[in-house]
């Protein structure tokens, strides 16, 4: 039995990658886990539900939170995983890319917490953990889009974590560097100088394993933030 044995789990971003590997090791750990992507399909048995939903579409992630509370209960554990990664200089990124970038990795963390954390407040408890990037605090050539929307993503998970201190929510941002998931398809990192290749990027497991790490203090410590990244 694990300190997540039977706690609820919602975790955006559950279809692949990232996302897909957090809820398997917090299914492992016994917890009940909630998977959130666009390309899910839906399905539910007692320990597991799957729901389609866009966290960009705010009537979506509002209904999805409804849905989970009637059904399961308010959650324990919320992971603000999905997300998009656009590579461009700054002169060729369209605003409906930039628009695109600050939508995915965002507004959808923000949705998510307007949706969950009154609820969990009302409760007393829970914790959110929100996947950032290297990017979130740190600039590189060609990520004005994205770097944009991580470093935005990191203020608001600061100011939860000012807002909410004494309330029994918790926050934490994971900031990972490469980590080697399909974001990376389009980049094709290993035939560009600078970029680490993709065998020496972390696996997916490996961050995973940071989320579960803060889920799994104990309820009086907060971990403000875990940046991890290839050896
Ligand atoms: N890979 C890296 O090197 C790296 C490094 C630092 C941070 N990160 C962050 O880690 C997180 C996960 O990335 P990943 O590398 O695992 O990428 P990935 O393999 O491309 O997975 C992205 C996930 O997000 C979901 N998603 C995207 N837009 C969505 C939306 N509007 N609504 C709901 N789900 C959406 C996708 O599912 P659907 O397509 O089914 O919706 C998919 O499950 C992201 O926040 C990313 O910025 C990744």
């Amino acid at each position: 039995m694990s300190a997540l044995t039977g706690r609820i789990a919602v975790v955006t971003g559950a279809s692949r990658g990232i996302g897909a590997a957090t809820a398997a090791l917090l299914a492992g750990q016994g917890a009940r886990v909630v998977r959130l992507a666009r390309t899910l399909v839906e399905r539910r048995d007692a320990d597991a539900m799957d729901l389609p939903c866009d966290v960009t579409d705010a009537a979506r992630v509002s209904a999805v939170a409804g849905l989970v509370r009637a059904e399961w209960g308010v959650p324990d554990m919320v992971v603000n995983n999905a997300g998009a990664f656009h590579l461009a200089p700054f002169e060729d990124t369209t605003l409906a890319e930039f628009d695109a970038q600050l939508d995915a990795n965002l507004r959808g963390p923000w949705l998510m917490a307007r949706a969950f954390v009154p609820m969990m407040r009302e409760a007393g408890r829970g914790a959110v953990v929100t996947v950032g990037s290297v990017a979130d605090h740190q600039a590189f050539p060609g990520n004005a889009a994205y770097a944009s929307s991580k470093f935005g993503v990191r203020g608001l998970h600061e100011t939860l974590v000012a807002e909410y201190r004494g309330s029994g929510l918790r926050f934490t941002l994971v900031s990972p560097g490469p980590t080697d998931t399909a974001a990376w398809d389009a980049v094709d990192p290993d035939s560009r100088e600078g970029f680490t290749p993709r065998a020496r990027m972390m696996r997916p497991e490996d961050v995973a394993a940071a989320v579960l790490f803060a889920l799994s203090r104990p309820a009086h410590v907060q971990v403000d933030w875990l940046r991890l990244g290839p050896a």
